[in-house]
């Protein structure tokens, strides 16, 4: 595996939010976490790029990553695209883009991979050298994903990409992040659009009240009764009585 999570726990002061996660992601698979407002998806992702203290372990390919270490974990090939896209809208396209190359000493091929994601979105190009708030929200969706590319991960964690945009740019957002695998990508794809997700995703994790409850190949969860009565039926989770664990 070259992620794995075990027992992962995390607090805000004396409130937990996750409650002992496992959790698995094989090198070129899109693995979802899906689950209602509050179920700790962001708190996990966050925790795993360690931008948060957590207990328990997480490992990339067998070393364990230190909470908290944000920056080496980049380094090390996990990039972050943050819920709300964590866009700088008073800089250019150019300048969010171009902080996705900062960690990187290999500045040609950051200068190349730059004009690469213009080729790949060429309205970051026509866009460039203005404002990234004036992007739309899809448009501000492709920079942050753009930008997080540049760093070269190997792992892109994506949380709820999808979120707030009208369902042609959502649909596209989908499709983008289905292509990453043929880049050879490995992505963690944090959503509460379940259905979509799990057309796209290998395998999936459902979380609730900061544990998991289902997991397993995406197909088969599409399936599940506890995922379509309680989830992909529209209402949602947090909304239904308790399993009991
Ligand atoms: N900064 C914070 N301080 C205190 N509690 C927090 C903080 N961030 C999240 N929480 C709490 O932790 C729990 C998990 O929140 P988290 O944001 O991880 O959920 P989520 O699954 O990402 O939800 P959403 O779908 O709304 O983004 C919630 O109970 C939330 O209220
Ligand atoms: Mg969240």
């Amino acid at each position: 595996m070259m992620l794995s999570v075990r027992g992962l726990t995390v607090s805000y002061g004396p409130i937990g939010a996750v409650h002992g996660i496992d959790l698995e992601i094989g090198a070129g698979e899109i693995v979802a976490l899906i689950g209602a407002n509050g179920a700790g998806k962001t708190t996990t992702v966050k925790a795993i790029a360690g931008l948060l203290p957590f207990g328990g372990s997480v490992t990339l390919d067998g070393t364990p990553l230190r909470p908290g270490a944000a920056e080496r974990n980049l380094r090390a090939g996990i990039a972050l695209v943050p819920e709300g896209r964590g866009i700088l809208g008073r800089m250019t396209v150019e300048e969010n883009l171009l902080m996705g190359t900062y960690c990187r000493t290999d500045r040609r091929a950051a200068a190349a991979d730059l004009a690469g994601m213009y080729d790949r979105f060429p309205i970051l190009a026509d866009r460039r050298a203005g404002l990234a708030s004036l992007l739309s929200g899809g448009e501000q969706q492709m920079l942050a994903i753009a930008r997080a590319l540049l760093s070269r991960p190997r792992l892109l964690l994506l949380d709820e990409p999808s979120l707030g945009l009208a369902p042609k740019m959502a649909s596209f957002v989908f499709e983008l992040v289905a292509s990453l695998r043929a880049d050879g990508l490995t992505v963690l794809l944090v959503e509460q659009k379940a259905r979509h997700t799990l057309k796209i995703a290998d395998r999936a994790y459902l979380l609730e009240l900061g544990r998991v409850v289902t997991s397993g190949p995406a197909r088969a969860l599409a399936d599940d009764p506890v995922i379509s009565q309680t989830f992909l039926g529209g209402r949602p989770l947090a909304a239904e009585a308790p399993s009991g664990g």
